[in-house]
């Protein structure tokens, strides 16, 4: 049975025909994956992520291209960025707001996002900011995010660490009430362990307009990831999965204290669980080991960005697909509570 789709602020605002972001996956989310979601109806990030100039212009236009100029597509497509990163390059972000096909939206993670969404403003590019705790949300509304991404720790990639990191469960509603008093045009999405219609629609029950989603859309066909991450990822279940610091340190990446990183909690991981201060000493061997981890794509060894929900990852489909299906399933938990038949 056909239900009537979403209408809400956020959906309107982007011309949406289902309530879901997908989340700009730092080398995950590139052109294929983000035109495919937005052909479905979604809101596509394009991942630019570290903010890496050439990367961001060839993922931004391989999106632009697949669209076609069908303009109702493009509405749909923006890009997102990892906030303390810009701080060192913005060239990728100010290249993005000089293109011809202007992107619908610029997602901030991670750090102050006021520079950059104050010069978004400017051209009339609604910012979104993905926020970990209450805490960040009034300096996000504050810096004119049009929409707040409510992001919990069992996110895939970077979140808040566990000292001051929220579950999704809690954190949305919270977040939801909050903004209903001080700020209520202001959208809201869930971000963490939505895999299906059923995460979707509870979404929606605890005062989220939608779910920006990352893991599940990882494993699709159109990911950048490699086809044995995404095997790897469909083997695993939900307990597989930690968040720490250790594979920033393998990938010499230099993340603020308060952010780390799941992923699948593998071989290497777990060798250097309890002796991080002997990895952060002394680190080169281990990220030797890692690296050709990567190279021979040995997901012992190489990282695997998933989240808590990945126990819920059982095939690897199209975006489209996948897409339709959440919605479908969300839409029909929704009118069966609603006692519609
Ligand atoms: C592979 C991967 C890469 C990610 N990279 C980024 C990123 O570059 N910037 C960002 O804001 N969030 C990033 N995230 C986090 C997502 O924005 C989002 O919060 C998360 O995927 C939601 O949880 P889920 O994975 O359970 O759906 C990443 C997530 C994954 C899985």
């Amino acid at each position: 049975m056909q239900h009537p789709a979403i209408d809400n602020i956020f959906v309107q605002q982007f011309n949406l025909s289902t309530p879901i972001a997908l989340a700009p996956m730092a080398l995950a989310t590139g052109g294929q994956l983000a035109a495919a979601c937005a052909r479905a109806g979604a809101l596509s990030l394009v991942g630019g992520g570290y903010g890496d100039l050439s990367w961001t212009q060839r993922e931004y236009r391989d999106a632009v291209a697949r669209l076609n100029g069908n303009k109702q597509d493009l509405s749909r497509l923006g890009c997102g960025f990892i906030s303390w990163k810009l701080q060192e390059d913005r060239s990728a972000f100010d290249w993005l707001l000089d293109q011809p096909v202007k992107p619908a939206a610029i997602m901030l993670s991670f750090g102050d996002p006021t520079v950059f969404s104050k010069t978004a403003s400017d051209q009339n590019i609604p910012i979104i900011c993905q926020i970990q705790t209450m805490a960040q949300l009034p300096q996000a509304v504050d810096a004119g995010a049009s929409v707040i991404v409510a992001q919990g720790t069992e996110a895939g990639g970077h979140g808040m660490n566990d000292f001051e990191g929220r579950s999704t469960f809690t954190f949305v509603p919270e977040v939801a009430d909050w903004l209903t008093k001080y700020s209520p045009q202001t959208a809201l999405l869930a971000a963490g362990g939505i895999m299906d219609g059923r995460g979707l629609a509870a979404a929606l029950m605890l005062g989220a307009q939608g779910a920006l989603i990352g893991s599940r859309l990882w494993a699709s066909t159109q990911s950048l990831a490699t086809s044995n991450a995404k095997q790897t990822a469909v083997l695993a279940h939900g307990d597989d999965t930690a968040r720490s610091a250790i594979f920033d340190i393998l990938r010499s990446k230099n993340w603020p204290e308060q952010f780390n990183f799941r992923a699948i909690r593998n071989r290497l991981h777990r060798k250097w669980e309890g002796r991080f201060n002997e990895l952060v000493a002394n680190p080169n061997e281990a990220i030797q080991d890692y690296l050709e981890g990567v190279r021979a794509e040995d997901y012992d060894r190489a990282h695997v960005t998933v989240g808590q929900g990945v126990g819920m990852i059982n095939n690897i489909l199209s975006a489209e697909q996948l897409i339709d299906d959440i919605n479908r399933q969300a839409l029909c938990l929704l009118h069966r509570e609603a006692g519609e038949k």
